[in-house]
């Protein structure tokens, strides 16, 4: 089903493939929400022309508020003081959970896929209220009050939404940690966010083996005095795990003595709704606050348009809840529209790399939503594993966390959408909190690698680099920038809106730099670069390479080490590490392993490096600044266009690191 103008993989700009026939007249009379790019242009400018207009509309259309707001927004990117509908009140359990339960208590909220295949089970919108009521009661008797902040370390299963749910019926300000982070990435953002109390499991299952999930809390806490109460869900209930009964607090004890009813507390629009932490450029991780009334508004509008959501579709997107897909695309989005969302606790090859597919096939699922890392794994092992299931249910397939590479794509358009779906590569950041450049699926013609236009009132730009100044026209290329407010975004770093601002709103004034490079093609397409700073995207997780290295730093045999990325077919970016060894240490491979596994520790298993170099040497300024620009140009296979190396120190050290890299890659 694809009109291409040229041979598949000829040119990136190549192809072309409209919306699917299917979508546009479907035989079931349901049309999309944006039926052609008319309707979306139409749409559009009015987001950009007529801002009061469009968003009293749709911020009326799709929040149900418990004070109107009289003013959209107000606040500028210069001075980065934005608020949204800053004099409305809403709750956002209420949104998401009250709403569907009391129209329709038997409508499923949850499909949760459970680690072991087969064992699946729904949580009704009925059942959610009243878990999500219990559980803000529980939270009320540990003394929390509006403001306080309550850290989340669960494995993927719906009481991890209970709990995010039960904050936000509260006005409490919920941090979720992934749960693959280490303690001591868990101590530091419990500690940096202030969190009075951890809710978490005594054990995740991921792949049929156990997470030591509780002790990991454990360990963390140990660093972390001013945490009071730690709540427990029993999900494997293994009696080795321990537990300290005055700080300790089960669960299934606690919730089996509370009402099932909580009224849900009338916040400010503008009242943080949760924290999460994301990599920058510098080692210490940011605390990203998003409020209440605009993130919910960014998610429900997202996925309402990008998804086409409609009555009785199951969504699934497969990342976890401890990255902003799983809160906006998980939790938020899905129950904001009473849409059935699915939670999967599994990994994509257990038992067998069918698990997806078997998992749409199985709950009929119409959307789907993953990571181009994990489209490439599966399509290794072969076309089988999806066809020999009915995936007829799908109409929209969606793709997010690094760019797609076209032959991605098309194995994903072809195989998994039978050439009958849609796919929307969605361009977006934990800090802009919903999508802001994507397809509509009924609407936008499709380039694969190419996340398309941007969403409704999100005015991109493309800035020069050096000048800052404002590329106009087709055909550029530069760093993203985005020039106005927009409801979902971000308003500060916890407890460092200084740098918030020095981030995003202070290297190019009046604009927000979202730190990656882009393109404009001739036909208005965006095509996304990848990072300008030094973050680097593993499997579409973010990581610092300064992060790494301070963690690397940590071992008693390092004296410097140096990080970056180096392009990996299957993971996008692969962490690279240079490191130099203090004085009198052998350069040995148990070394080596060592230093990965200090890594391992310090931050968790998504930050091993792939290939650890130990050199004599790192490429220095004269002033002894490190040039990482020589490093990723050597990892790239790019050493004959190292280019201006008048600042190197040493350039007699080039030869033995570029000899060193090529044995090691
Ligand atoms: C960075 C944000 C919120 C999405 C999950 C990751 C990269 C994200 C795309 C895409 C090209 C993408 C960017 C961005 N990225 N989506 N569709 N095409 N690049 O969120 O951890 O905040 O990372 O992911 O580099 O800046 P995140």
């Amino acid at each position: 089903m694809t009109t291409s103008t040229a041979q598949e993989g000829a040119s990136e700009a190549a192809a072309i493939y409209p919306p699917p026939q299917r979508l546009v007249n479907p035989e079931n009379g349901v049309k999309p929400w944006c039926s052609s790019m008319e309707e979306y242009e139409t749409l559009y400018k009015e987001s950009i022309n007529e801002p009061t207009k469009f968003w009293t509309r749709v911020a009326n259309e799709l929040i149900t508020w418990d004070k109107p707001f009289t003013r959209v927004s107000q606040g500028s990117l210069k001075d980065g003081d934005m608020a949204w509908f800053p004099d409305g009140q809403l709750n956002i359990s209420y949104n998401c959970v009250d709403r569907w339960a009391l129209q329709d208590p038997e409508r499923v909220a949850f499909v949760y896929e459970a680690d072991a295949p087969g064992e699946a089970s729904k949580v009704t919108y009925g059942e959610l209220l009243k878990q999500v009521c219990s559980l803000a009661n529980v939270l009320t008797s540990f003394g929390l009050r509006k403001g306080d902040t309550v850290a989340i370390y669960m494995p993927m299963i719906p009481e991890a939404a209970v709990a995010m749910l039960a904050c936000a019926r509260l006005g409490l300000v919920h941090t979720v940690v992934f749960a693959g982070f280490s303690s001591s990435s868990l101590a530091e953002r419990v500690a940096d966010a202030r969190a009075r109390v951890v809710i978490t499991a005594d054990e995740g299952l991921r792949g049929g083996r156990p997470i030591r999930t509780k002790a990991i809390v454990d360990e963390a806490l140990l660093t972390c005095p001013e945490v009071e109460k730690v709540l427990v869900f029993r999900r494997t209930g293994n009696e080795a795990v321990a537990f300290n009964p005055d700080r300790d607090v089960w669960w299934h004890e606690a919730i089996a003595s509370q009402r099932p009813y909580c009224p849900p507390v009338s916040v400010s629009s503008e009242d943080p709704l949760f924290l999460l932490y994301t990599s920058g450029s510098t080692g210490k991780p940011k605390g990203v606050v998003h409020t209440t009334g605009g993130y919910l508004l960014g998610a429900a509008m997202t996925l309402k348009y990008v998804f086409d959501i409609h009555d009785g579709d199951v969504f699934c997107c497969t990342a976890d809840i401890g990255w902003i897909t799983g809160h906006t695309y998980v939790v938020y989005g899905p129950l904001a529209l009473g849409s059935t969302s699915v939670i999967f606790e599994s990994v994509p090859t257990f038992p067998d790399a069918s698990r997806y597919w078997k998992l749409v096939e199985d709950h009929k699922i119409t959307q789907f939503y993953t990571a181009p890392t994990a489209i490439r794994a599966l399509r290794r092992h072969g076309d089988s594993y999806v066809t020999k299931h009915d995936l007829s249910s799908l109409r929209v397939i969606g793709s997010v966390g690094e760019p797609i590479n076209p032959d991605a794509w098309t194995w994903y358009n072809n195989i998994v959408g039978g050439g009958k779906c849609a796919v929307v590569d969605t361009y977006w950041q934990t800090e802009t909190g919903s999508h802001v450049i994507t397809p509509l699926p009924g609407a936008t013609p499709a380039k694969p690698g190419s996340a398309t236009f941007p969403f409704f009132g999100v005015e991109l730009a493309i800035l020069d680099p050096q000048t800052g100044e404002e590329l106009e026209g087709n055909d550029v290329s530069g760093v993203l920038a985005i020039k106005r407010p927009w409801p979902s975004m971000a308003r500060t770093i916890a407890g460092d809106h200084k740098r918030f601002l020095e981030t995003y709103l202070r290297p190019y004034p009046g604009y927000y730099f979202a730190g990656d490079g882009a393109s404009r093609d001739a036909d208005g397409y965006y095509w996304i670069r990848g990072r300008v700073d030094d973050v680097i995207n593993v499997s579409g997780h973010r990581m610092s390479t300064a992060e790494v290295e301070s963690a690397l730093i940590c071992h008693p045999a390092v004296a410097e080490s140096a990080v970056v990325g180096a392009p990996d077919e299957l993971t996008g970016q692969a962490i690279c590490a240079f490191v130099t060894l203090k004085d009198g240490i052998e350069a040995t491979d148990d070394v080596k392993v060592e230093l990965v596994k200090e890594v391992r520790h310090r931050i968790g298993p998504i930050a091993t490096p792939k290939t650890l170099i130990l050199v004599d040497e790192l490429p220095k300024t004269r002033s002894g600044k490190i040039i990482r620009r020589i490093l990723r140009k050597v990892v790239a296979g790019e050493a004959d266009t190292l280019g201006d190396l008048s600042t190197l120190s040493d350039p007699s050290i080039l030869d033995v690191l570029i000899s060193k890299v090529a044995a090691a890659l």
